[in-house]
């Protein structure tokens, strides 16, 4: 059997010209379901003549279509984020080909009989060879695209047998190199659709809007003599083809996804499609939608399930899409493909703004420093045209779509060029994007990815086309920061409009009870865990920079000033007319006073403001945070002031250190060793510590910086590795001090440690300077002491900021409030185990169970409580390598190094590092 079309440079066979998804009455089958399969390692080891009906296949396996093989035990899904698994010979491929034979009987009606129908595929990865009855119906090329064959003539009623011959590789790999696990398989519906002689074969919606004067356009593109209906409209049986101009339609946003129901109609079918009316723009340089400057707050998303990898049930789809709405996300970037075609139909429902990317990836070329790139070579310019094509017919009735993307890290070529001006002519009313256009030659948009704040803001200040991030905030691990200092540079610049975070959810394949990622499989090459970079896990949960993002994106902003609450209208398009305020006053130990308000009357972009609410006086620290809600409780912003006095520092009576026969120290209740002066007895509390404590387990943007190598310094300076030295410990009238030199071997830099330790009423208090020796050269992961707790104190209670995690460039979500945990549900279980679960400013922290401690701050400090070391956390690559100890060990941070998005993209900004410098602190202990 000829091969040649896996080498012909990925061009699909026999297929038929593309054209819109559409609902219509005419029959259509579902061909999904369990199917016969048979996966050999190499074409040549597949079974002959399998296409032929007769052919046995009782020795086969059953395999669910859609599927991506791999995930149901056959063969091994494989992770390169970059770097082609296979040589790089386009358009050969490897000999060992992972090649799965498919074969279904299906029954079809006898009203079947003699209609002509197609047969479709939605998605085949990565090139699949179709036969119905024996016939051979051409090849499949471009994974994420569809593809439909004529089977009229061919198919009968009764019984019949599909064969498909998919291959893992083919010609068109080479175009298909973006970054995620390799999993072939039919993984998108297969169906049989009858196409009665003069329907609708195909049809091109217009819906414009005018902002000026609040009327739509509608016309549609249909076969000759066509009509629509759209009841709502007050249109029936208009002539398809010409313009239907409305006085007043309510126009598609994602803030109102106003859609209306079109039903075409020729006399052999009616198709009814979903219409939102909406006009995108380029205007003075700026990207609007129905004469409106838009932002996007986006997401990129990859399809991906941890059990069944590219195939996503539609209900797992809708769930995703509403928890991104609840967060205020508001556009999604399908990266790096078109999605499955339902996806769509749900943005178009739900309300996002889509840039609708096409499946295209060349990013392994690289390697060979773009040498025999396919986009600047004419060989592959139909592959590249057809894939296009293929995308832009299918989705071109989307009012979600704004943008068409030509594709992702190509490099650049004539043959994107090409692509470009294909669909202008084919589509002129969506703007065209594609990263790898620094220039803008041939795209509408400059776009770039992981551009720092710096140069993001000088971007802004230039002028050219409106400017979006496609990719930034790399949310690998635990990540990202900065994220508000982000949006600020998109409220402050209108060139700046906003960008997609890299990117929706970690693409981690279940494996008993934790996540593979790459390697897992014995690949050979690979890119390890760089494939768990999302805002969710990959189960969906939401980790916690879901939080912070619902926060930054949040639509309406609370802020305070000269006696008054400013409420700021962050949305494009609505008023604030849905949204109610709820006031709360709160102390360290109550909540005496709350109520609510109806938010100013505040235009789209505006603010306005109201008076603070009459609240009871009251002592010492309070606070007064503001909640704006939408009629189903959903938060759509919140802010905080300080209302009361600042927390007050520990008390001042002081009781005298002694020494005790044994050479241990007593100072009230308190008991400390003579080693290393350490506190080990707190009335009936054993505790060890405090000891002075600089690492924290590296963050994935710790690990792997793109700018500098910052965990490798880290390690070179030996943060991870302090030795402990006592210098001096005395006891005199007014209490302890412990003086101590910590340092890492083999260096002659210190942190020499000065803990001045009174006992009195208010407990045991710490007063604890640091101060360096030696020429330092890096910054530190953190700044505090550490203490290790009986392991029974697992429940945990704390006034400051909660109730998530919170690292400095990554605190939006976090109020100040009364919070209460245990220590196990402190822990964010990322999938590669770092650094995580950090409260910040707690003023008060009570950890109980047999027993209790009590923490207090002068005034505030950051904690950790787990029951592993940083450095157990640290050595651990998978979550059940992190042990569980006997003891939990509570970190007490003065400072903590923020996040940054570092793992790919800018690190940390300068303002939260942690700089080796003198430090003082203090914090008051007591045994409850
Ligand atoms: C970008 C790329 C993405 C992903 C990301 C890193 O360069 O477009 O597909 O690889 O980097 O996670």
């Amino acid at each position: 059997m000829d091969n040649g079309y896996l080498t012909d440079f990925a061009r699909p066979a026999g297929t038929l010209p593309p054209r819109a998804v559409l609902s219509t009455d005419a029959p259509v089958l579902r061909l999904d379901g369990s199917w016969r399969f048979r996966l050999s390692p190499a074409i040549a080891q597949a079974p002959e003549g399998f296409w032929r009906p007769e052919f046995d296949d009782s020795a086969w396996t059953n395999l669910d279509v859609p599927s991506s093989w791999p995930m149901h035990g056959h063969g091994k899904p494989a992770y390169t984020n970059r770097v082609y698994p296979f040589p790089i010979d386009p358009p050969y491929v490897p000999t060992e080909n992972p090649t799965g034979d498919h074969r279904l009987r299906f029954t079809v009606p006898e009203s079947w009989a003699g209609a002509r129908a197609v047969l479709r595929f939605d998605g085949v990865d990565s090139c699949g060879r179709v036969w119905l009855n024996g016939t051979e119906l051409g090849v499949t090329q471009g994974s994420r695209l569809p593809a439909e064959f004529d089977v009229s003539g061919v198919l009968r009623p009764g019984a019949n047998v599909l064969a498909v011959r998919v291959h893992q590789w083919s010609a068109g790999s080479y175009l298909e190199d973006q970054d995620m696990w390799w999993l072939p398989g039919i993984f998108r519906s297969v169906s049989l659709a009858q196409r009665p002689a003069g329907g609708l074969d195909d049809v091109f919606v217009h819906a414009d809007y005018d902002h000026v004067t609040g009327g739509g356009a509608l016309r549609v593109d249909a076969p000759p003599g066509a009509v629509f209906s759209a009841p709502a409209l007050g249109l029936h049986e208009v002539a398809a083809d010409q313009t239907h101009h409305l006085a007043a339609v309510r126009p598609w946003s994602p803030e109102d996804p106003a859609l209306y129901t079109v039903e075409v109609a020729t006399a052999a079918e009616t198709g009814s499609l979903r219409v939102g009316f909406r006009t995108v723009a380029i205007v003075d340089g700026l990207l609007t939608v129905n004469g409106r400057r838009i932002e996007f707050h986006g997401v990129n998303r990859h399809e991906f399930h941890p059990d069944l990898g590219r195939v996503v049930p539609q209900e797992v789809v809708r769930a995703e899409l509403e928890l991104m709405k609840r967060h205020h996300i508001n556009a999604i970037r399908t990266s790096h493909y078109p999605p499955a075609p339902g996806v769509l139909d749900l943005c178009d429902e739900l309300g996002f703004w889509v840039i609708d990317e096409c499946d295209l990836e060349t990013h392994g070329f690289l390697s060979t420093g773009w040498r025999g790139n396919p986009s600047d070579d004419p060989r592959w310019r139909d592959a590249y045209l057809d894939r296009m094509s293929r995308m832009v017919e299918r989705d071109k009735n989307h009012p979600s779509v704004i943008m068409w993307s030509l594709g992702n890290e190509s490099h650049t070529g004539a043959n994107l060029a090409a692509m470009a001006s294909w669909a202008r002519s084919r589509d002129d009313s969506r703007p065209i994007h594609y990263e790898g256009d620094r220039a803008c030659e041939y795209v509408d948009v400059y776009s770039r990815m992981y551009a720092s704040h710096a140069e993001c803001a000088a971007i802004g200040r230039a002028s050219g086309p409106p400017f979006i991030l496609c990719e930034y905030a790399h949310a690998m691990g635990n990540g990202p920061g900065g994220l508000a200092e982000y949006q600020q540079i998109f409220e402050t610049y209108p060139r700046c409009q906003g960008g997609f975070i890299w990117e929706w959810i970690d693409h981690g394949i279940r494996s008993g009870d934790q996540f593979a990622y790459g390697g897992d499989f014995g690949e050979p090459v690979h890119d390890g865990n760089f494939v768990i970079d999302g805002l969710v896990f990959p189960d969906r949960t939401p980790s916690p920079a879901m939080a912070e993002l619902a926060a930054v994106y949040a639509p309406v902003r609370i802020g305070f000033g000269a006696g008054r609450i400013t409420v700021a209208n962050r949305y494009t398009y609505r008023d604030l007319s849905h949204v109610t305020l709820t006031w709360t006053l709160s102390t360290p130990d109550a909540e005496p006073a709350s109520g609510r308000a109806a938010a100013p009357p505040v235009a789209p972009g505006e603010s306005g403001q109201i008076s603070l609410p009459d609240f009871p006086d009251v002592s010492g620290e309070a606070w007064l945070t503001v909640v704006a809600a939408d009629p189903d409780g959903l938060v759509l912003g919140a802010g905080q002031a300080a209302v009361g006095a600042a927390p007050r520092a520990a008390g001042a009576s002081r009781l005298p250190g002694r020494r005790r026969a044994d050479g241990h120290l007593l100072l009230g209740p308190a008991v400390f060793e003579p080693v290393y002066g350490r506190l080990v007895r707190l009335g009936d509390l054993a505790l060890d510590g405090p000891r002075l404590h600089v690492w924290r387990a590296p963050t994935d943007n710790d690990r792997l910086g793109f700018h500098g190598e910052l965990m490798r310094d880290w390690r070179e300076a030996g943060l991870h590795r302090l030795q402990e030295r006592l210098d001096g410990i005395e006891a005199d009238d007014e209490g302890l001090t412990v003086l101590s030199r910590y340092a890492p071997a083999g260096t002659d830099l210190a942190l020499r440690t000065t803990v001045r330790w009174h006992a009195g009423e208010d407990g045991l208090s710490a007063e604890v300077r640091v101060v360096p020796e030696g020429a330092w050269t890096v910054t530190l992961p953190r700044i505090g002491v550490r203490l290790a707790l009986p392991g029974s104190l697992s429940e945990v209670e704390w006034f400051g900021r909660g109730p998530g995690e919170a690292y400095p460039d990554s605190r939006a979500a976090v109020l100040v409030g009364r919070y209460r945990s245990t220590v196990d549900e402190l822990q964010t279980p990322y999938v590669y185990p770092q650094e995580n679960g950090h409260r910040a400013d707690v003023r008060l922290l009570e950890l109980r169970g047999g027993g209790g401690l009590r923490v207090t701050g002068a005034p505030t400090f950051g904690f950790t409580a787990r029951r592993c070391t940083d450095e157990d956390l640290d050595m651990a690559v998978r979550r059940t390598e992190i042990p569980e100890r006997d003891r939990i060990h509570l970190n007490l941070d003065l400072a903590q190094r923020g996040l940054g998005s570092a793992s790919c993209g800018p690190g940390v900004l300068p303002r939260y590092e942690v700089p080796v410098r003198e430090y003082s602190f203090g914090f008051t202990l007591s045994a409850l």
